[in-house]
């Protein structure tokens, strides 16, 4: 092998594989040049005079510094043909990765609170969502999430909005400013969610404490937990997260852009697989942190030094801890199986 980085046998293997990504917020996937665009189509005044500019704003010593950007880049997305376009143009990237399904989220209000209406953003969302699965045979789940540097009642508010539309809605998340907005400020609000009897899940453990991710269980009563990095800190909570066998969506990327880690190499995901905890890879806010799933994967497997058997953990276990039904799982595993067993093939060759 000349490349002295890493082996490109296994970047050919990590681009191959089918993957699932499970934590992406599609107001994340808003790449400059579209930013652009849509700035210039909706006469909306951006502080910026270039996508390189844009670019050269992207560095970030913690998750709020991202925010600000994150929403001031919402300030573009106004009809139902912006949301369209922004969730179309992700997934055709998606479907050039080999990423067969996808769990988004998104902030409707982040864009209610601008004047734009829930409908606008979920119908633009969702007609993207539904072409894919036609011209591409992506697959996907729509996740909303509450803002939790809102106040509750906000969150009850948003609820109401997104009632008559529960049919395109296919779980409930919690993400923003983390600390200091401890999930036990939403647990009314989770029980509201709950009733409907859709899957939850809350952003917990980035950078918040393991009492946030406690908090999250036992309080919230999650299904699944994005992030959860900081749970490495307790002990016990660790044992509890392998025994309940509790999916954490973790994002490389997105750790080292906020200044989780500090470099790749201190990246937590092999201790994660390691404690035997059901972690997977995603993206996050890809547009931002500078790579999609190829790229997460690959930046932490050359960083871990991770084997090939530990990527296929990785890709398993995104299978296992998505929401799809027991028989579509059973098809995703096969499917990787059949990919794992022509490489072999490939390879004896
Ligand atoms: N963390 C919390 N909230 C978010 C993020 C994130 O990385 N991206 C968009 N909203
Ligand atoms: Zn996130």
């Amino acid at each position: 092998m000349c490349d002295d980085s890493m082996d490109q046998a296994l970047v050919k293997f990590i681009e191959g594989m089918p993957k699932v990504e499970l934590h992406l917020h599609i107001e994340g996937t808003l790449e400059p040049e579209l930013m652009f665009e849509l700035a210039k189509r909706n006469g909306v005044a951006l502080p910026y005079k270039s996508v390189d500019e844009v670019r050269a704003a992207y560095t970030f010593a913690n998750l709020q510094e991202f925010l600000d950007l994150y929403y001031r880049g919402m300030s573009v997305l106004l009809t139902e043909r912006d949301f369209y376009d922004l969730t179309a143009a992700y997934l055709k990237k998606m479907a050039a990765q080999n990423v067969t399904h996808v769990e988004i989220f998104f902030d409707p209000q982040g864009h209610t609170e601008r004047g734009v209406e829930f409908t606008t953003a979920l119908r633009g969302i969702k007609r993207a969502l539904a072409a894919a699965r036609e011209e591409f045979g992506i697959t996907s789940k729509l996740i909303m999430s509450f803002l939790r540097h809102k106040t509750e009642a906000d969150a009850f508010a948003i609820f109401e909005e997104a009632a008559p539309h529960l049919d395109m809605i296919d779980g409930f998340g919690l993400d923003s400013s983390e600390k200091p907005f401890p999930p036990s400020l939403f647990e009314r609000i989770y029980a509201k969610a709950r009733s409907t009897g859709k899957p939850l899940m809350a952003h917990a453990g980035e950078e918040g404490p393991p009492e946030y991710v406690r908090q999250a269980l036992d309080l919230l009563k999650v299904n699944r937990i994005d992030h959860g990095n900081r749970s490495l800190e307790d002990r016990e909570l660790v044992i509890r997260l392998a025994r309940e066998r509790m999916g954490l969506t973790v994002c490389p990327l997105s750790n080292l852009k906020l200044r989780g880690i500090k470099e790749m190499k201190d990246h937590p995901l092999k201790t994660m697989l390691l404690h035997q905890l059901k972690a997977t890879v995603n993206s996050d806010d890809p547009a931002y942190f500078g790579g999609y799933m190829n790229e997460n994967f690959i930046a932490v497997a050359e960083a871990l030094q991770l084997t090939r058997e530990e990527i296929l953990t990785l890709a398993q276990n995104a299978i296992e801890i998505s929401f799809l039904t027991p028989e579509q799982k059973g098809m995703k595993t096969r499917e990787l199986e059949a990919y794992v067993a022509d490489q072999g093939r490939r390879s004896t060759r």
